[in-house]
């Protein structure tokens, strides 16, 4: 069958399989992955010592360590916390067996889940059918005075299971530790977005150590930039890339603050640019990668806006499909006409502000200050690096008269 010359023909009609395994631009797609974890995280030297100080006496067989840590969306979180249990379990080998639990609570929600999941963390082989949530702490004990070790229990993305389950888990495994002969057993860390502490009781919050909250702020555009570097350098070609190109996609994921939306901008970017057999990358792909990346930023955010944070975005869309930004000047009148339109009373110009601060708190729209056009002073230029406001005009169009009703 393949004899007169039919072979050629699948080459042909793969042709259109050429990028893959080209590597025009990227060298090794790893570090761009979701799960990889640098050996060094980028300008947080600082709440890695904190982190630290709260487990300085891990090296004593007694010794155990607490930290709750809250911070927003990509700020590192997860990271600081894989990298600092890695890092000690390193450091501490040949002193004390230090093992790790790392749970996601929006996954295991619920007390039974969190334990077993533990358990099955130390032994796989553990039987995981039929047991009370006493005997499985009893497994845990037994597990770790086995090892003779220590385990540092991590429950991250916690306010899942907190409002699922309430503090009852916290409690159980606060008290592992309180229990005569096993002190030292456990280390307990929290992570969560959200003010946590607002979902912790009292008393748990007081086991824990009101000192012992670590908040982590978003990143700027440097350390974004210094992320965004770092990933490219690991994963892309020598050449393919510039300085320029990081300093944008800092600039798009500093509205937010938050490290993964970097990383994919210039994951995206990297796509687009191979996609089209480019060995280089040009500002163009991250202007694309940005403008593709982020409608899960707006869904979301548009739904919950107050009637008047959508008439302002909707007159800064309006202006912002044609032009590249909008000045505060242009956004009264443009909001007057919504307003009319809409047959709302207007509010006043404060207010507006107010709103366009809002909504740049939101990562909707970025704010700065740039000098008046042919004139002297200096007015505020409004635009939308992380949204099409093409997309999002039909979003607020559907949302106003819901909050009219
Ligand atoms: N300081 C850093 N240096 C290098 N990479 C970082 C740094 N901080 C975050 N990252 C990377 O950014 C991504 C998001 O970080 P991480 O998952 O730790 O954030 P998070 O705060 O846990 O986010 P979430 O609130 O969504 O759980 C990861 O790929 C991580 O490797
Ligand atoms: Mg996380």
């Amino acid at each position: 069958m393949f004899k007169n010359g039919c072979q050629s023909i699948p080459d042909v009609m793969s042709d259109y399989l050429e990028v893959i395994g080209a590597g025009l631009i990227l060298k090794d797609p790893t570090p761009l992955g979701f799960d990889y974890l640098p050996e060094r995280l980028v300008a947080r030297l600082e709440v890695q010592r904190s982190l630290a100080s709260r487990f300085t006496s891990l090296a004593h067989p007694t010794g155990a360590g607490r930290a709750v840590i809250t911070g927003p969306v990509g700020s590192g979180k997860t990271s600081l916390v894989r990298r600092f249990c890695d890092d000690v379990s390193r450091r501490l080998a040949g002193t004390r067996d230090i093992a790790v639990a790392h749970i996601n609570c929006r996954n295991e929600n619920t007390t039974m889940q969190v334990m077993h999941k533990i358990v099955a963390q130390m032994d796989a082989r553990h039987p995981d059918r039929g047991l009370s949530s006493g005997e499985l702490l009893a497994s845990i004990r037994r597990l770790v005075a086995a090892r003779r070790g220590h385990l540092i229990v991590v429950l991250d993305e916690v306010d899942h299971l907190l409002r699922r389950a309430g503090n009852d888990i916290l409690y159980h495994l606060l008290r592992i530790d309180e229990d005569a002969d096993a002190e030292g057993t456990l280390s307990l860390i929290l992570i969560s977005q959200e003010q946590v502490l607002d979902v912790l009781e009292g008393a748990v919050i007081s086991r824990l150590g009101a000192s012992n909250h670590l908040r982590i702020p978003p990143y700027g555009p440097e350390e974004l930039t210094d992320i965004a570097r770092q990933r490219a350098e690991l994963a892309l070609r020598p050449g393919s890339w510039q300085e320029a190109h990081l300093s944008m996609i800092a600039d798009t994921a500093a509205t937010t603050g938050d490290a993964r939306a970097a990383i994919e901008l210039l994951e995206t970017a990297v796509r687009n640019a191979e996609g089209d057999g480019r060995s280089e990358l040009d500002a163009d792909d991250i202007r694309r990668a940005a403008k593709e990346m982020p409608s899960s930023i707006g869904d979301g955010l548009v739904d919950e806006l107050s009637l008047h944070q959508l008439l302002v975005l909707l007159a800064v869309c309006r202006r912002l499909r044609r032009a590249d930004h909008v000045t505060s000047g242009d956004i009264d009148q443009l909001y007057a006409v919504v307003c009319e339109e809409h047959d709302v009373e207007e509010r006043s110009h404060t207010t507006i502000w107010k709103i366009v601060k809002e909504l740049e708190l939101r990562g909707l729209i970025s704010t700065e200050v740039a000098p008046v056009e042919h004139g002297r002073g200096r007015t505020t230029h409004v635009t939308m690096p992380s949204a099409l406001p093409g997309d999002l005009i039909p979003r607020i169009d559907e949302q106003i008269p819901r909050r009219l009703r």
